[in-house]
Order: C-alpha cells, then structure tokens, then sequence
C-alpha cells in the first residue's frame, strides 16, 4: 500500500507519518518511511540544492531537480519496497510539485501531470492525504519547529516565499484534491494529533 502526505510547511505532516507507521507496525505490517526530496542517494545530494534559501533556483530548474529526486526515488526505494508488499509512507510526492511549481511559481498544471508521469512511471500512490491547515496557522508553527531545531527562523527557500505564495499553494491543494477526489482526502490540521491521526486512519482503512 503506497501513501502520500501532502499541505503546506507546518501542517503537521512528519508527526502524522510518524503515527501512522506505529499504527500499521502495530498490525504486524513491515513500513518504510520516506520523503521527497531527499529519499535516495541522489535525492540526498539535491535537497540541500532545493531547500537551501541561498541557492538561487529558476522556476524551470526547480522542476526539474524536483523530478529527477522523485524519479531515482520512484526507481530505487517506492517499487521495490511496495514489491516486497510493505506499507510505504511518503512525506511529500508529485502532488507537491503539481502544487508548488504549479499552482505556486505558475507553471502549466497538465505540463507538470506529464512530466510527473514521466518521473514515476505510473507509480501513483493509492491514497494521498492532504493535510489542510490556514497559511498563517501552517507557517508560524513552521517557524517555531525552525526555532526549536535552532535554525534561522525562516530556514529553506520555500518558508522564505511570501504569505502569497503560500495562499496559492493552500488554495492550489484544495483544488488539486477536488480534482483527484478519488485518491486524496482533506483532513482538517488543525485538530488535535490524535484526532488527525484517528482521521487519517479511518480515511485509510
Ligand atoms: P521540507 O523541508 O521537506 O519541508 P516540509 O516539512 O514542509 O515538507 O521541504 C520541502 C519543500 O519543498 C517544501 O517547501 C515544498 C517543496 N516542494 C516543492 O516545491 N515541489 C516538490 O515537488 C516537492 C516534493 C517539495
């Protein structure tokens, strides 16, 4: 079973993940956690390109970069392990770059759907929650989880982007799930942790 967690900066992604893995180990299921960017080797080498905030990126590079993380990663960790039958748990997959360099930086959406296709080769995961929390909400508690991990406050290149660029993310999620009702839930972020997670588990089983 392949499962992406996707919304914006401080919606609470990594705990619920976290939560969700318990849950499913505790059901005698093998789980592999993992996020994009940054779930391969290579991937490993590019995320400190993407998310470093001196890095100065085009739009078109971004993209690109974005998808030769998810392509490597699609290839050498995703179907392998959803092969061997274990639970795969994404942080982040192509929805986000549908999102980002889409709804986000402008570029064309059904451009970016090929692309991606192109990147995961059919690989889409069969459930996508979206964590759904108000952007000032999502990016103060972003810059708290910097300040607790005592970096800058305004820590990658995306936290950096104006209050406007995250509005046009969120807004570009709920459609983006509108759109592809069939796999991606909305869950409200900003119940509690427990109530997140019974939510999301119940949007699963
Ligand atoms: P990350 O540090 O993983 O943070 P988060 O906890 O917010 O997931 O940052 C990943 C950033 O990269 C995030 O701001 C969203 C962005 N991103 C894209 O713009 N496009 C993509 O395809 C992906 C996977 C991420």
């Amino acid at each position: 079973m392949f499962v992406t967690l996707e919304g914006m900066e401080g919606s609470g992604k990594s705990t619920l993940l976290a939560g969700l893995a318990e849950r499913f180990r505790a059901e005698g299921r093998s789980v592999l956690c993992t996020r994009e960017p940054g779930g391969s080797g290579l991937g490993r080498a590019l995320r400190p390109l993407l998310l470093d905030s001196r890095s100065r990126v085009s739009a078109e590079a971004e993209l690109f970069l974005f998808l030769a993380d998810r392509a490597q990663h699609a290839e050498e960790v995703l179907r392998p392990a959803l092969e061997q039958g274990q639970v795969v748990l994404c942080d982040r997959y192509a929805d986000s770059t549908i999102v980002y360099q889409g709804y986000g930086r402008g570029l064309d959406a059904d451009r970016l759907l090929l692309l991606n296709e192109m990147a995961i080769r059919g690989l889409w995961p069969d459930r996508t929650l979206i964590l759904d929390v108000p952007t000032e909400l999502g990016l103060a508690r972003a810059r708290r989880r910097n300040a607790l991990n005592g970096d800058a406050v305004e820590e990658g290149r995306f936290e950096a982007e104006a209050l406007r660029f995250h509005a046009a993310v969120r807004e570009g999620f709920l459609s983006w799930a509108e759109r592809n009702a069939g796999r991606c839930t909305v869950l409200d972020a900003q119940a509690s942790p427990e109530e997140l997670l019974d939510a999301a588990w119940k949007a699963l089983c």
